[in-house]
């Protein structure tokens, strides 16, 4: 199955933007002249001053990453007002609301109104160019609105997830002191409420840089209003003007932070600047996904994740598509969801997550078949490696087996799309993300960073920079070096392990760090592990991923108890809750496991391999145990798994 190949079909190859000869002479002009290359594409986004430096990339000593560094522009103007002669009443962003009978359609001329709104607004509240503002808003116009606003007057925006909590809402915004936060009431999922003003009350508890925050009314929910801090969204914007000056930004200033989860310590706030970022965005939606002009394209992520940003938002509205934002889930209010807001907007471009489709294929073939998918032309995937049986699922039963899909392998630091088939120009193998886009260099190496040729299998590393990548991890320059360029010097290191075929196709396998992934979710092990211990009763914590058929990977964590605490059922449902709480429920565990003792080397280390094992149950080749202080703890969680 693994070796299935689903050739281009001729039909989309001699439609499609890109097929396999320019494909080719794309990447053959890249690697002949990486400058005039670029210089072209730049082309995407309208500059206030056009750049004339390209590139200026070291990715050794103090690591140094610049792209189209003397232009000016602003990443709004792209998005709007450079739309507006042409396409002022194409409607730039249909809402679907999670209650199936609620929607909205919001033409770029309205969009590009709504966020001169705010933008004065916010200046008018002292906003700043170089200001961090928070957003923690669920899936709403206003939450694209509130971007672009950021944008606008040159704020560094930071989305939290609306699923967060608010310990973790306020080590965001205090990492990065953000002095404005934009939040809702309310949000809705799945018919449920998410109470997010309340959540960031909370939050702000322990946030003194906040001077202001503005709350969208969206389920019209009652929540407390602080005087003199907090402001409703209407009221401050209603009597403001409906143009508003963008602040021109240098191509290297910031335009968003995004904190993503590592294998050590607290989240890391991921800085991406404005003109190499949404050149990479306009890029790669226009051609992985082959986008034309007039189609509805739905990215069903939620904007507090990367995705998000760069597909639902930046990307789409920079090449002047009609983007979809999608507030609820796809199994409410029943399973058929996806398909039926296909077949309402009659949705031309669907890209999702492995997790949804495999939930969505435990349901049979009826739900999908009910409703008319015959829009539909390109399927997408992304977050986590797709299983070949998923894949095919997708492609047969969701594509009629006439769209192409494209895996997208990508990460929340490369900004957007770097390894992915383009549909008119390379065949697919499912669960292969086939080759990289032009100017990407991905190289296999082994653990002493040698590089790897040919048909083999090592950790994913890039040799050079494209112009989409971070710049660095915000207020910590030396752990963004550390993180990314020391492994293996002079090359950016993913985190992740890839096996490359015969054909020079790329086969993720996963993160080889102790970076999970939980249905698309990326969370890092210590995280979770330092909740834990945060509870009184818990001495020690370690947490690795397990397989789950659903959600890639579940969370199974190993608990030792304070001396004298019962390991109760009780105890364990109370634990849950407290991750639950102090992290969001993304991170809740699908097991716990009680562990008198924890297999440590002499010097103390836990030793994670045989954990991960012990969780997925390949207890046959547990290799050498002998370096352990007390081997004999093995056989004890062996026998005692959970599951
Ligand atoms: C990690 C990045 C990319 C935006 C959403 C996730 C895994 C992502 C794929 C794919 C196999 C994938 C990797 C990567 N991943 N896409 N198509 N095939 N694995 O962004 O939260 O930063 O997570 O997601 O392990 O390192 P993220």
């Amino acid at each position: 199955m693994a070796d299935d190949i689903i050739e281009v079909k001729p039909e989309i190859a001699a439609t499609a933007h890109i097929d396999a000869a320019k494909l080719a002479a794309m990447v053959a002009a890249e690697a002949r002249d990486a400058e005039a290359f670029w210089r072209t594409e730049m082309g995407r986004v309208a500059w206030m001053k056009e750049p004339t430096k390209i590139k200026s990339v070291d990715f050794t000593g103090d690591v140094s990453i610049k792209w189209f560094e003397d232009g000016v522009l602003n990443a709004s103007v792209s998005c709007l007002d450079r739309h507006l002669a042409r396409r002022g009443d194409q409607v730039a962003i249909i809402w679907e609301g999670d209650d199936p009978n609620s929607d909205a359609k919001v033409t770029y001329r309205e969009l590009h109104k709504r966020v001169c709104k705010l933008a004065n607004a916010m200046r008018r509240l002292g906003v700043k160019k170089g200001d961090r503002v928070c957003i923690y808003l669920p899936m709403i116009v206003e939450a694209a609105v509130a971007m672009l606003a950021c944008a606008r007057v040159g704020a560094i925006h930071s989305i939290v997830f609306g699923g967060f909590s608010p310990d973790s809402l306020s080590s965001r915004i205090q990492d990065s002191e953000c002095t404005l936060l934009i939040t809702a009431d309310e949000g809705r999922r799945g018919g449920r409420k998410v109470p997010l003003k309340a959540n960031a009350d909370e939050a702000l508890l322990t946030c003194p840089s906040i001077r202001h925050v503005v709350v969208a009314k969206n389920t019209g929910g009652a929540v407390e209003m602080m005087a003199g801090r907090d402001h409703w969204w209407d009221a401050i914007t209603s009597g403001e003007g409906e143009t508003c000056e963008p602040e021109p930004m240098s191509s290297e200033d910031p335009l968003f932070i995004l904190y993503t989860s590592g294998s050590t310590g607290k989240p890391k706030g991921v800085l991406h600047t404005t003109g190499g970022y949404m050149v990479w965005a306009s890029f790669t939606h226009e051609n992985v996904f082959d986008y034309r002009d007039g189609e509805i394209y739905w990215c069903t992520a939620d904007v507090g994740w990367v995705t998000g940003h760069t597909y639902i938002v930046y990307g789409p509205l920079a090449n002047g598509a009609t983007t979809l934002m999608f507030e609820g889930v796809p199994s409410w209010p029943d399973n058929g969801r996806f398909w039926q807001v296909c077949a309402k907007h009659k949705v031309n471009i669907f890209y999702t997550a492995p997790t949804a489709i495999r939930a969505l294929m435990r349901d049979g073939e009826a739900p999908v078949r009910k409703h008319d998918r015959s829009s539909l032309r390109i399927l997408g995937s992304v977050g986590e490696p797709i299983n070949p049986e998923a894949w095919l699922w997708y492609y047969r039963v969701v594509g009629d087996e006439r769209c192409p899909i494209v895996d997208t392998w990508w990460q929340t630091e490369t900004g957007g799309i770097l390894i992915s088939p383009l549909p008119g120009a390379v065949a697919q193998k499912p669960g292969s993300a086939t080759l990289p886009l032009p100017g990407v260099k991905p190289a296999l190496v082994d653990n002493d960073g040698n590089l790897l040729e040919g048909a083999t299998e090592g950790n994913l590393v890039m040799l050079d920079a494209w112009p989409g990548m971070m710049r660095t991890i915000y207020g910590d320059h030396a752990r963004f070096g550390q993180t990314y360029f020391s492994t293996f010097k002079g090359m950016y290191f993913t985190g992740d392990g890839a096996r490359r075929d015969a054909d020079g196709y790329y086969w993720i396998t996963g993160r080889v760090d102790d970076v999970i992934n939980v249905a698309g979710h990326r969370m890092g092990t210590a995280e979770v592990e330092s909740a834990l211990v945060a509870h009184p009763a818990v001495a020690e914590a370690a947490v690795v991923g397990m397989p789950h058929e659903i959600k890639g990977q579940g969370i199974y964590a190993y608990v030792t108890l304070k001396a004298g605490v019962d390991s109760t059922e009780a105890l364990r449902k109370e634990l849950v809750a407290w991750v639950r709480k102090e992290i969001g429920p993304i991170a809740t565990p699908d097991a716990i496991q009680w562990a008198p003792g924890l297999p440590k080397t002499r010097s103390g280390k836990i030793m994670r391999r045989i954990l991960r094992k012990i969780a997925a149950n390949e207890t046959e080749g547990l290799g050498d145990t002998s370096t352990l202080a007390d081997p004999g703890v093995v056989q004890e969680l062996i026998d005692n798994k959970v599951g």
